[in-house]
């Protein structure tokens, strides 16, 4: 055992303090606590502790608004208030900027990124099922959790939790459907969809359930129930998905029934199909925002405008359909088929005529355009928490004016700045997002222009 007293918050919100000066990573510590923790991992100049005891609270301490807080990986902040995990993400990102960018001050950073909604935002949710459980995994563990509410989803989402709760461990489904789940998605974005993954092939499914995923889609009031499995035992590739669906919107060519969609800055979306979705719709809604505000602020003040724009990792067209407003022409590129057919549906639903998505993998894209001579004026990118590993000078041969990246990771997003630094780039400015309050996580908006 061993005594800390924790001066700061690092990536990923551990405490930070010191024992005999070597560094210590604490688990869900507050600056201003001093502990007893137990080392549980040590390495060569830095270790990680958990708390055994709070000897001296941090003044800034607040009671969990979630029993489960502590054990469940989902959350770690609801411990301090909401200004403090602000400030400390600022200055966790400020320090990981500085020790990848040493001109950090050339960079307009902009946090002001904070919402009212710091609990009940999630329109997503993933659920993993282990019987008889159903929650998200233990931090550093694959053990579940058991959750019965979630205090970051938004209560239409906590509705269906506990609706496929009550059927799915009930009698009827507890002992034979439930083993065949490995996880449960949840979604309240104008449509309510259920999406379970299932361990067996689509044989089984289709003979032993067919009548299940009826049942669950009436008695949880969801509008469409996605069933993904393999197409056959061992095969690895063959992912298929079956929709069951009320479909309401059968007589409704142009989907122009209200529950049918949300919008987003004004405009329309649809979500029937399993997609890819950004998990908090206001701070989506500030993420486009920022992007068009930028591009505005481009043509208006530096008489810079876009003939050809490119969107990578666009998903439904989130932030495609706004470029449209700012480019002659906009290409989407997507490598999942059922996020290419939502954005071809969005266009229609806003009657949008400049925009072409393409089901490709981005890197792919980028070799055949790139052996064609094809340029972009301006390149919006989005992708996976991976990042873009390889792709900067790809991208860097489109010979675009500017780039604007948006990312929910930051080490690979600095990572990737410095690619792009190299191949010519410069940071003009990052907008820090807070999309997921009470965690770690940032979103982050980083616009660049050629040198
Ligand atoms: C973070 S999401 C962003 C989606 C969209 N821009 C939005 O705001 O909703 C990343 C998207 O990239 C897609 N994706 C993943 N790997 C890809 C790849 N190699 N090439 C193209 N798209 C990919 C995913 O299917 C997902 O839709």
């Amino acid at each position: 055992m061993e005594i800390i007293k924790i001066d700061s918050l690092a990536y990923k919100g551990y405490g930070v303090g010191r024992v005999n000066s070597r560094v210590v990573f604490v688990d869900y510590a507050c600056p201003g606590d001093t502990l007893k923790i137990e080392i549980y991992d040590e390495r060569k100049n830095y270790a990680f502790g958990k708390i055994i005891e709070i000897i001296n609270p941090s003044q800034n301490r607040i009671a969990p608004v979630c029993k489960h807080f502590g054990v469940c990986g989902g959350c770690n902040y609801l411990h301090i208030p909401y200004e403090e995990e602000l400030y400390w993400k600022a200055e966790i990102f400020k320090t990981e900027f500085k020790k990848a960018f040493k001109d950090f001050e050339n960079v307009n950073l902009i946090n002001d990124f904070k919402t009212q909604n710091y609990l009940g935002y999630r329109q997503k949710l993933g659920l993993k099922i282990s019987p008889p459980f159903i929650g998200f995994y233990k931090k550093l563990s694959h053990n579940i959790v058991d959750i019965e509410y979630c205090h970051l989803a938004k209560a239409g989402v906590n509705e269906l939790l506990k609706n496929v709760r009550n059927i799915l461990l009930s009698g009827n489904y507890r002992d034979n459907f439930l083993n065949e789940i490995s996880s449960v998605t949840l979604t309240d974005a104008g449509l309510k969809n259920i999406t379970f993954s299932l361990k067996s092939h689509i044989r089984n499914l289709r003979q032993n359930y067919d009548l299940t995923f009826k049942d669950i889609m009436e008695r949880t009031g969801a509008d469409n129930v996605f069933v993904e499995c393999r197409q056959k035992k061992g095969d690895k590739e063959g992912k298929k998905i079956i929709k069951y669906s009320r479909d309401r919107d059968k007589n409704d060519k142009n989907l122009r029934c209200q529950s049918n969609y949300f919008t987003l800055k004004g405009k329309k979306f649809t979500y029937d199909l399993p997609s890819f979705i950004q998990v908090n719709k206001e701070q989506n809604e500030n993420i486009i925002g920022n992007v068009t505000a930028y591009i505005k602020n481009l043509n208006e003040n530096r008489g810079i405008y876009f003939n050809s724009s490119l969107d990578l990792f666009c998903g439904y067209g989130n932030i495609t359909l706004f470029l449209a407003d700012y480019a002659k022409m906009v290409t989407g590129v997507e490598s999942d088929p059922f996020s290419v057919k939502l954005g071809e549906k969005n266009l229609k639903l806003n009657g949008i005529k400049n925009i072409n998505f393409v089901m490709s993998s981005a890197g792919d894209f980028l070799e055949k355009t790139g052996k064609k001579g094809v340029t972009y004026d301006l390149i919006v990118l989005d992708p996976p928490r991976a990042g873009i590993k390889g792709l900067a000078s790809k991208i860097a041969d489109s010979n675009p004016s500017s780039v604007i990246y948006i990312s929910c990771d930051s080490m690979t997003l600095l990572r990737d700045l410095k690619a792009f630094a190299e191949t010519g780039y410069l940071i003009e400015q990052i907008n820090l997002i807070d999309m997921f309050p009470r965690t770690y996580h940032v979103e982050h908006v980083a616009f660049l222009s050629r040198k």
